[in-house]
Formats: structure tokens, C-alpha cells, sequence
């Protein structure tokens, strides 16, 4: 088969690989049918995640088709629609036991792409099928589905539960990348009365207020602080979620809450950010923090099935799995490229043929 493989920082190639076979009883196979990019595939491409190991195929989102189902599987068979989590779960762990499957113990977290071949292929062995892919209910396309295998339930779960967004609030984020999009989509089933984002790019500004923000900041030519403090009579947000993933974000968004207000910290930190307790103590501020767990994403299926949530909208580029490489440029150009999500599908034909 062909997969994205990483050969090392600054290396990666659309090239032949052997297909993948079930090495536990409890593995699918799953034949991968639309396929996207993270973030954090760019961050392992620049060396940042060195556990990544030259040789490993990337990826960690995709829905496909099951082909093969090892002898452990009990809820799977070849032919299930499924969407793959970027999170497994071995389920029985203490962790998983509490559904904090992004903790697992048992060897599962986020392994594939990362620790395991991953989902940027034709084909991919999913360890723990039963507990890490979710059936694709009828009639919900390839489309829909894919952002829930990893940007909707981060989203919900990091920023709009942990941030715990009320009907009424003003939510700030800060960030409009697809974390930030995405935010704003899962923060809307909570009725705020306004969202405000803030960014620097007006293009993410753009698709920020298509997408349902109430007020958009670019936060290099205006103060946010402002547009909250005269939105809120001075107080201040009710949420604050962080999406972008620097020491000024996170200082900001803690800046821009309300005494008493949540402060969801969603981006992944390279550097250490300065908690100002000397000014904030007297606040009574719920700080919070957080690697994905995925245990929302039975409800935001319902939600996409039910036309309550239209992930879609953050799709901007399509290819076809043997333009992978052009689709990394795309997506790692973002600024010039106006990419969100891209989504990669496999020929037609193949299809047809694997079905
Ligand atoms: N906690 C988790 O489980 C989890 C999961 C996935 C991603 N993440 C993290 O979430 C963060 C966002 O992910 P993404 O894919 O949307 O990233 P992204 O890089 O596409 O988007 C970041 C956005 O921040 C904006 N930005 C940059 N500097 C800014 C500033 N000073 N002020 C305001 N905005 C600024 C950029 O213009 C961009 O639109 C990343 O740190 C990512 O690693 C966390
Ligand atoms: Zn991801
Ligand atoms: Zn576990």
C-alpha cells in the first residue's frame, strides 16, 4: 500500500510501504476512506515530537471501511463504517475506567501517527477497534464525520466543558485556528450571548465569524481587554478559552476573565507561560488544562447526525490521498493558502473495489 511516512524533521514522502496486518486479537484493519492533517503532524515534521520515529506513518483521524477484525473484536466486522479516534483506549485501565481515555495505561492515549503507523494511508491496523472507533451512523457523510475524530471533541472537551460555558456567558477565545473554529461551533450549543475571538490573521478572523463568533479582535491593531471590559461593563468574560499555544495567550486569556470566571487553556505549550498569582489570587479563577480524552464523541455524533452541528463548514481543501504530499503544503502554508482542514480521499475506484 502507500502511506505518508516521516524519514526524520523536515522529511516526508507518499511512498510504498507493506500493508498493515492484525499483530493482537483485539486489532481492525480499517481501510482509510478520507483521511486530513493536524496541527501536530506539522509540530512532529519540525522535530518537535522526537518520540516520532523515522520510518512511522503519520496520521490520526480518518474514517474508513473494516477489513479484517482479530479474534478479540466483538462489536466489529468487516464492512462497519467506522470513524477512528485519534485517541485509543485499551478499556480496562483505570483511566479508561473513568473515561479519561488520554491517560491510558494500558497502551493506548494517542499512539497512532505517533507511536504506532498511523491513519495517513490506504490501510491502518487500529489497536483496541472496539473501544477506539466509533460506527458511522447512515446517511452522515465521510465529510462530517472526520472532524470528529480530533478537533471537535478537543474543542468541547478542553475548551467549552472544562471552560463550563452557560447559557448567557461571554466567551472569549483566543486563537481562530481549526481548535479555535471549532470551539466556537461546540460553544454555540450552549447559547452565550456573545462570542469574541481574537487573532491576528484576518483570514481566521473571517472564517471565525461565518462559522457563528459574535465579535471578531485582531489583537494587533485593537485591545481585546477593551472590546470585553465595554462588552462586560469592565468585568470580563465569563470563559476564557486559549488556542494558540504561547506565554501571551495564556497571560492574555487569564487577563481577559471575569473574577470567579474559567480559564480553558487548550494549546500545547513549548514554552513555560507566567501565572501571575500575585495579580489574580483575590479572582477566584478555575484554571484548567488538558490532552483530549475523546469521551464526547458518541454525543457530537448524535449531534452531527441530528444537523445540530455542521463540522463540514471547516473542510476549505480537498485531494485525493496521492496529492498527500501537495495537501501537506497546502496545510503547512496556511497564512498564504487560507487552509482550515484539509481532506483527503481515496480514488473512487480503490473504493469500489476494497467494497
Ligand atoms: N489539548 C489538546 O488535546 C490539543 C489537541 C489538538 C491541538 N491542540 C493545540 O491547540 C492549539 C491550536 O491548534 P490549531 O490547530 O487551531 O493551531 P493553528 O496554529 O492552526 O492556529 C493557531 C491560531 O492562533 C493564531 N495566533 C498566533 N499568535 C497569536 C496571538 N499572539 N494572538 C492571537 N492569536 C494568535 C494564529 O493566527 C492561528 O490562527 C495548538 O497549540 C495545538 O497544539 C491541543
Ligand atoms: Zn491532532
Ligand atoms: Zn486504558
Amino acid at each position: 500500500m502507500k502511506a505518508m511516512v516521516y524519514d526524520g524533521p523536515g522529511r516526508v514522502s507518499w511512498r510504498s510501504v507493506p500493508d498493515p496486518g492484525i499483530k493482537h486479537p483485539a486489532d481492525a484493519i480499517v481501510r482509510v476512506e478520507a483521511v486530513t492533517i493536524c496541527g501536530t503532524d506539522l509540530h512532529i515534521l519540525k522535530g518537535d515530537v522526537p518520540e516520532v520515529e523515522p520510518g512511522r506513518v503519520l496520521g490520526h483521524e480518518a474514517v474508513g471501511t473494516v477489513t479484517e477484525v482479530g479474534a478479540a473484536v466483538q462489536n466489529l466486522s468487516a464492512g462497519d463504517r467506522v470513524l477512528i479516534s485519534c485517541i485509543s483506549a485499551c478499556g480496562t485501565c483505570r483511566y479508561c475506567r473513568q473515561s479519561h481515555y488520554g491517560q491510558c495505561l494500558g497502551g493506548g492515549g494517542w499512539i497512532l501517527g505517533h507511536l504506532v503507523d498511523g491513519t495517513q494511508a490506504e490501510y491502518v491496523r487500529v489497536p483496541f477497534a472496539d473501544n477506539s472507533t466509533h460506527k458511522v451512523p447512515a446517511g452522515v457523510s465521510d465529510e462530517q464525520m472526520i472532524l470528529l475524530a480530533d478537533i471537535l471533541p478537543t474543542a468541547y472537551e478542553v475548551g467549552v466543558l472544562a471552560g463550563v460555558v452557560q447559557p448567557g456567558d461571554v466567551v472569549a477565545i483566543v486563537g481562530a485556528g481549526p481548535i479555535g473554529l471549532a470551539s466556537v461551533l461546540t460553544a454555540k450549543l450552549y447559547s452565550p450571548s456573545h462570542i469574541v475571538v481574537i487573532d491576528v490573521a484576518d483570514a481566521r478572523l473571517d472564517a471565525a465569524r461565518k462559522l457563528g463568533a459574535d465579535i471578531v479582535v485582531n489583537s494587533r491593531t485593537q485591545s481585546a481587554l477593551e472590546v470585553i471590559d465595554d462588552l462586560t461593563s469592565g468585568l470580563g468574560a465569563d470563559v476564557a478559552m486559549e488556542a494558540v499555544g504561547i506565554p501571551e495567550t495564556f497571560e492574555e486569556s487569564v487577563r481577559l476573565v471575569r473574577p470567579c470566571g474559567h480559564v480553558a487553556n487548550i494549546g500545547v505549550h513549548g514554552a513555560p507561560a507566567t501565572l501571575h498569582l500575585e495579580q489574580i489570587w483575590i479572582k477566584n479563577l478555575t484554571i484548567t488544562t488538558g490532552l483530549v480524552d475523546t469521551h464526547t464523541t458518541p454525543r457530537l455524533i448524535e449531534l452531527v447526525a441530528n444537523r445540530q452541528l455542521d463540522t463540514a463548514a471547516m473542510i476549505t481543501h480537498r485531494f485525493a490521498m496521492a496529492e498527500f504530499e501537495t495537501a501537506y503544503e497546502v496545510f503547512g502554508d496556511a497564512t498564504r493558502s487560507g487552509a482550515l482542514k484539509v481532506l483527503l480521499t481515496a480514488d473512487p475506484n480503490a473504493k469500489t473495489e476494497a467494497l
